[in-house]
């Protein structure tokens, strides 16, 4: 029998990938193109959406040449992405008016601040379990209606469609036939009632965003049209947004289960079931998944610089040349130095939500140099991600026995296991870290009838286990450390 294939879509922020899964979940294939990220002011963020349909079409093809697949053998595509990056474009050339704002971009931080004094924050949490935040796609459509030229009358007129980057793909994989996006993806707008499943009226007025621009919202797990790949029709069977994706990956379905995203930012979700549960301590709710209409709902730390940090070591002050070589220049760092890197590149994201804290050094010497540097950069991931489970914790009164790990940076030891001795906690990595192109592949593969719940969670292994070493005076002075030195970054602009 020709063996048959599901193939998942991960169009993340720094690079677009194609992932080919088998029949049996197992992952076969990866393909992947970075693309370019521009920077066109401080604090402003922007993506080429032709670029990014561009190199996911390649990568797609890419990887079915190189495993020898041919488009007959694709059963289901499945796709996930960065989330809440804005892209808006003519219904009619399928053209761009401009650049995709990128959800790290902080340029709407002024009209968030607006909507707060207008005293919209109750209104806000309730309804889309989010904070006012630049990070969310709402503020970056209006920027776009004001800013750009003609774009308010098009956009009312009916002439423009907005969309996240799932949206967009779709979009230009179906030759414009569907403008659709599922409820993860609608649940970061800012805009879609988390409740009611819904757009909601009074935000867009609020908003002053036209109702016509929205694509139509979809459970996870749905016919969202065909992509026709050498003359055959592949159906798009499952969407959510990566963090989503990789929960569902991760087989966390029962409440109380987490699991951390080490991608470019780092994302820590804890499922609740069917209950929206609202964050006393800084973290937001949202939609963890619905492949049928039922939702279950989660509670999220964002995290927006963890892999951008490391990013920042190769490409801003090149001391490394890839990613891997942090893991050794870590160890050889000298132990008694005590340097705290603040990746604040793009503000903090939880549990602070300050647009205007900006990144940070402290505690250098004059023996400091690129060990220390490489080390106290990869350990602002690990007190990045404590500064959250302790707030998840707050939230939900349950004590977390194991974290569940994915995404690139897992594969660092170092990493992995600072990451366990400063939360005192277990850490969990799986065989297989790509989580959230499992994840997305997993929601197509339902929705054709291939696999189940039952299969997702049997298909995930656990390869290594790290457990904390760390006593517990040292845990809690450098984390103190850490505290002290984050406080310090917290409103730099202002
Ligand atoms: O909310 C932004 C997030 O979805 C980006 O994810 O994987 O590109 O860090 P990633």
């Amino acid at each position: 029998m020709t063996p048959s294939y599901v193939l998942a879509l991960d169009q993340g922020t720094t690079s677009s990938r194609a992932v080919l899964f088998d029949h049996q979940g197992r992952l076969c294939r990866i393909a992947q193109q970075e693309f370019t990220q521009h920077y066109p002011k401080p604090g402003w963020v922007e993506h080429d959406a032709n670029e990014i349909w561009t190199t996911q079409k390649q990568v797609t093809e890419q990887v079915l040449r190189d495993h020898g697949v041919s488009a007959r053998q694709v059963v289901a595509i499945g796709i996930t992405n960065q989330r809440e990056t804005t892209v808006i474009w003519d219904r009619t050339t399928g053209e761009p008016i401009a650049n995709a704002l990128v959800w790290q971009d902080k340029r709407t931080a002024p009209l968030c601040e607006e909507l707060r004094e207008r005293g919209l924050e109750d209104q806000v949490r309730e309804k889309t379990g989010l904070v006012i935040d630049s990070y969310f796609s709402a503020t970056k459509i209006r920027w776009m209606l004001d800013h750009i030229d003609r774009a308010r009358e098009r956009a009312e007129r009916g002439e423009l469609l907005f969309g996240t980057m799932d949206t967009w793909l779709m979009w230009k994989a179906t030759g414009g036939q569907r403008h659709v996006t599922d409820y993860t993806n609608a649940g970061r707008t800012m805009l879609f009632d988390i409740r009611e499943l819904a757009w909601d009226e009074e935000l867009l007025r609020e908003l002053d965003i036209p109702a016509a621009m929205l694509p139509d919202v979809l459970p996870c797990s749905a016919d969202f049209g065909t992509w026709t790949i050498d003359g055959v029709d592949i159906p798009i069977a499952g969407v959510a947004g990566d963090q989503h994706a990789a929960l569902f990956g991760q087989a966390c379905f029962e409440p109380g289960t987490a699991k951390n995203t080490y991608g470019t930012g780092c994302f820590m979700l804890m499922n609740t079931g069917e209950e929206l549960c609202y964050s006393k301590n800084g973290l937001i709710s949202t939609l963890a998944w619905g492949p049928d209409g039922k939702v279950n709902y989660a509670l999220e730390g964002s995290i927006f610089i963890a892999g951008a940090a490391v990013q920042w070591l190769r490409d801003g002050l090149k001391l490394i040349q890839s990613a891997s070589e942090t893991e050794a220049l870590a160890r050889q760092a000298g132990e008694a130095q005590e340097v705290y890197v603040v990746p604040a590149f793009v503000g903090l994201g939880a549990p602070y939500w300050d647009m205007y804290a900006r990144g940070a050094i402290f505690g250098l010497t004059r023996d400091t140099g690129a060990p220390e540097l490489v080390r106290a950069t990869l350990q602002s991931l690990a007190y990045q991600t404590r500064d959250v489970l302790e707030a998840m914790q707050e939230d939900s009164g349950l004590t977390l026995q194991t974290l569940k790990v994915d995404g690139g940076a897992v594969a660092n030891n170092y990493l992995m296991q600072f990451q366990a001795d400063i939360l005192g906690v277990e850490v969990e990595r799986p065989e297989v870290i790509e989580s959230t192109a499992w994840g997305a592949a997993c929601l197509a593969g339902m929705h054709v009838g291939i696999w189940s719940l039952e299969t997702i969670a049997e298909v995930r292994r656990v390869e290594k286990r790290f457990a904390p070493h760390m006593d517990d005076t040292a845990r809690a002075s450098l984390y103190a450390g850490w505290q002290k030195a984050v406080k310090r970054t917290l409103g730099w602009l202002h």
